[in-house]
């Protein structure tokens, strides 16, 4: 185990672990000690970031059984564990069919079945022009007849699930201060609609050499909203699926601590570029493994296939 710690001025603001969260222990994340968790899970063997990385659905719906046990342990009462997620359509055996897997549906069954009150869904809507995986929908143009109709897919879920019930006193007994800094601007909600349950926002464009390359990366207006609509200034967040850290880089620029959890080693470089703060320990656990390097080799290779004479559509 190391620990590079990276400024001792004050007590550090942001805590990352690579390892594999599901061996996240108490020592690490305390129970109770969270105050919202902001997240987006891996994409079950999404073809253009995980290829294979599970080995069977099921296995990846045990990730999603820990993540839901673990939320619940380290969530304070009554609080919010928001999830980006969306269902995905991966390819079977090497053909050119592929099976649509239901992850928003399941993740919130799991989640019922951990006890969390099912608060809200939100969906975050990409720009028109957006789909990066395939575009299906030209199967119907060039069969014009029933049965072709396959949509483009520009929208994610963002699912929102409460710990339980929240004791509104603890608002009205806060400091006078840390309620003046954790006001929501409502001009600002109401001029950007985060009133509504549909969230236009632009995605992070996969332009190559920045920083977010290969990771899924959410946009920073994600966390933004709902740090600002369920933390109070200095609480704590956490994003047990860190990738580029785009949810701790949020939290520190609003005043509040932020956690971390990263299985990929080889995003240690590309978290410490983004955050840019002192203020920083990392820690490596059990489980970390270095990842992305042979992913984007799989995706390469799939591509230079795909590139072939006849395109081949996933369907
Ligand atoms: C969709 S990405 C998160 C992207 C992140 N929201 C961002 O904005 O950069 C999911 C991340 O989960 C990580 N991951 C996958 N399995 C994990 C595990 N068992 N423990 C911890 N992290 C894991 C992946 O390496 C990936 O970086």
């Amino acid at each position: 185990m190391s620990l590079e710690r990276e400024s001792s001025k004050d007590a550090p603001s942001v805590r990352v672990f690579f390892g594999d969260f599901r061996k996240m222990t108490s020592t690490e994340v305390a129970n109770g000690e969270v105050s919202l968790i902001v997240t987006s899970p891996p994409y079950f063997n999404a073809p253009f970031d995980y290829p294979d990385l599970f080995p069977s659905y099921e296995d990846y719906l045990g990730l999603i059984r820990t993540f839901a046990s673990q939320s619940r342990r380290v969530l304070r009462k009554g609080r919010i564990c928001a999830i980006v997620t969306d269902d995905m359509l991966v390819k079977e055996g090497g053909g050119s069919r592929a099976r649509k897997y239901p992850l928003v549906a399941d993740t919130t069954r799991i989640f019922l079945d951990e006890r969390f009150l099912y608060r809200d869904k939100i969906t975050w809507v990409k720009p028109a022009g957006y789909t990066r995986i395939s575009r299906r929908s030209g199967v119907v143009l060039q069969h014009p007849y029933p049965m072709y109709f396959y949509p483009d897919n520009i929208q994610e879920s963002i699912l929102l699930f409460q710990s339980g019930d929240f004791d509104y006193g603890l608002l009205r007994d806060a400091p006078k201060k840390i309620l003046k800094s954790s006001k929501i601007d409502t001009v600002q909600l109401n001029k950007e609609r985060w009133n509504l349950t549909v969230w236009n926002i632009t995605n992070v464009l996969p332009i190559p050499g920045r920083v977010e390359e290969g990771i899924a990366a959410f946009p920073e207006e994600i966390p933004r909203r709902l740090i600002k609509l369920f933390t109070m200034y200095g609480e704590t967040v956490f994003d047990p699926f860190a990738g580029s850290g785009t949810t701790l880089k949020v939290a520190v620029e609003l005043g509040r601590k932020a956690i971390g959890y990263e299985i990929d080693l080889e995003l240690k470089r590309v978290i410490r570029k983004k955050l840019g703060v002192e203020n920083f320990v990392i820690e490596e656990r059990g489980g970390a493994r270095r990842l992305r390097k042979s992913l984007q080799t799989k995706i390469r290779q799939r591509r230079s296939v795909a590139k072939s004479p006849i395109p081949k559509l996933i369907l």
